[in-house]
């Protein structure tokens, strides 16, 4: 089967983007890492693509003022060239509109730093901590114009630990990321995930598998 061609939109330092090439680089991986698409010009992510060989494209938010819809349709214009299959977010800091998220529907997914529905939305560690969870981590889903919202794919649980710090508890947070996001893609790419009743089944992947508790 073909390899499907993803795009990987930033806004940050990349981290997820760089596990996803990692990832890609597995002659194995039903995935070809086709384009990083960033938001923000500097963005530290766009090097680190750049240095790997891949095409990254900037499609700055600031030029097009209030107009959503000339920035949405530059970011389609990029995914059209590079003939993208699948849309993978990851710290990427702009809303879309709901007719932009429709467009990808089933085919663009996000990560989520918190175990959802739990602590949707920014400063999830702190977030955690304050309200004594015991429990957290993250999420990857596929996205609907709800924000943070839309069938899960696969979560990751870590511990919060009792003298942990936001950034301590995001630490352990990212490397649980970095495992997930590249599982959910690849279970994405090899056709293997239906939404039942706006659910995920995947196939050949028991629930249980679903939650990949991490040190
Ligand atoms: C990650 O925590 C991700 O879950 C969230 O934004 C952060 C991006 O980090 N959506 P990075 O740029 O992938 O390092």
């Amino acid at each position: 089967m073909a390899r499907k061609r993803i795009a990987v939109l930033i806004s940050g330092r990349g981290s997820n983007m760089a596990a996803l090439i990692e990832a890609a680089g597995d002659p194995a991986y039903p995935a070809d890492i086709a384009l990083v698409l960033s938001n923000v010009p500097d963005a530290g992510g766009l090097a680190v693509a750049k240095a790997k060989g891949i095409a990254t494209e900037t499609v700055d938010h600031k030029s097009f003022g209030k107009d959503r819809d000339g920035f949405e349709r530059a970011i389609q214009k990029c995914l059209d060239a590079h003939r993208i299959d699948y849309v993978c977010l990851a710290g990427f800091m702009r809303l879309f509109t709901p007719d932009f998220v429709r467009q990808w529907d089933g085919r663009m997914l996000n990560i989520h730093p918190s175990l959802l529905p739990a602590f949707k939305g920014l400063d999830t560690h702190e977030r955690a901590i304050a309200e004594g969870a015991k429990l957290h981590g993250a999420t990857v889903h596929f996205v609907v114009p709800e924000v943070d919202s839309g069938p899960i794919i696969v979560q990751a649980a870590v511990p919060v630990l009792k003298d942990d710090t936001p950034q301590t508890l995001a630490a352990r947070v990212i490397k649980a990321e970095h495992r997930i996001y590249p599982l959910a893609l690849r279970w994405l790419a090899e056709g293997r995930i239906r939404i039942v009743d706006g659910r995920c089944v995947v196939e050949g992947v028991d629930s249980a598998d679903g939650l990949l508790v991490a040190p």
